[in-house]
């Protein structure tokens, strides 16, 4: 039987889990999440408690539903037609699939960094404010410059564009683009933020400022990372999460799954035999 035939099969299949030494509270919590693409299934009951401010890194093959799970988790998934999915997702003890809820505010609660840089065609300054805008969260020029400044520091790109604000943010170059991007996530003051392959389209010097800003940014939000790079994870995560033909095979300490897996398909991953 396929390992996808044995978790349909009523739950056959456990996830295999190491606890933190130290666990931290938990700010998402999910419960047997299945997700569905018309007829066909590309998650099986997953379920996962995800830390508060730390970095959690899912990976695993292409196609194995790293990002299917990610757009769980601010319900992006609604954009897609065909996609339905089952089970329960708490994001700070709240039910997010809760019919009642407002899903423009749950995504700037929990914002959103794409694989390839995504700014507006509009200058850096208004890529900033927009959020902000919508939410009510300023009202004057000079508040609005507050946020643009502060989520520009925090995104580490203030200095290299406090000179130029009111130029496009596409005539950026692709790394700062995508800090631009990670800084307008930052102005809606969300709790967590999820990146899907954040450094795939970028050089090496930018994936490295990037990493080191994902780094400085674990401190106060809760950052849920998909990457196919292992060496990528083991660099920025603490928590590390191996998916596998739509199941959660493993998950643990960062260092724990990449240095001593409990599972075979793991270890069978981490070593390169297949991916
Ligand atoms: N919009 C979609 N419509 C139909 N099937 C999809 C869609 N997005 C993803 N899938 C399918 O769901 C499975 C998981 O995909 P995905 O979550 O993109 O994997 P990963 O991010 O790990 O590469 C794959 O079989 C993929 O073909
Ligand atoms: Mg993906």
């Amino acid at each position: 039987m396929s390992a996808v035939a044995v978790a349909a099969n009523d739950k056959a299949f456990e996830t295999v889990r190491t606890p933190d030494p130290e666990p931290r509270p938990i700010k998402i919590k999910a419960s047997d999440v299945s997700v569905f693409y018309g007829e066909k299934q590309a998650l099986f009951d997953v379920s996962i408690d995800i830390p508060e401010r730390a970095v959690t890194a899912f990976i695993g093959p292409s196609g194995c539903g790293k990002s299917t799970f990610l757009r769980c988790f601010n319900r992006m998934n609604d954009t897609i037609d065909i996609c339905r999915v089952t089970g329960e997702m708490l994001v700070s003890d709240a039910n997010i699939y809760d019919p009642r809820l407002d899903v423009v505010e749950l995504r700037a609660r929990v914002g959103m960094v794409f694989q390839k840089p995504n700014p507006f065609p509009k200058s850096i300054w208004d890529n900033i404010a927009y959020g902000p805008k919508i939410h009510g969260l300023a009202k004057t020029k000079a508040e609005f410059d507050v946020i643009v400044e502060e989520s520009l520091q925090k995104a580490g790109l203030w200095n290299e564009v406090k000179d130029r604000l009111h130029e496009p943010g596409t005539g950026l170059s692709g790394g700062q683009q995508q800090r631009l991007c990670i800084a307008r996530a930052v102005a809606v003051s969300p709790e967590v933020i999820l990146m899907d392959e954040p450094c795939s389209a970028l050089d090496p010097i930018a994936t490295a400022k990037v990493e080191e800003l994902i780094d400085e940014l674990r401190e106060n939000y809760t950052i849920v990372i998909v990457t196919h790079s292992m060496q990528q994870a083991a660099r920025v995560s603490q928590r590390t999460a191996f998916f596998h033909l739509g199941i959660l095979v493993e998950e643990g300490p960062t260092n724990v799954l990449f240095t001593s897996p409990k599972e075979k398909r793991t270890q069978d991953y981490i070593t390169g035999r297949f991916g």
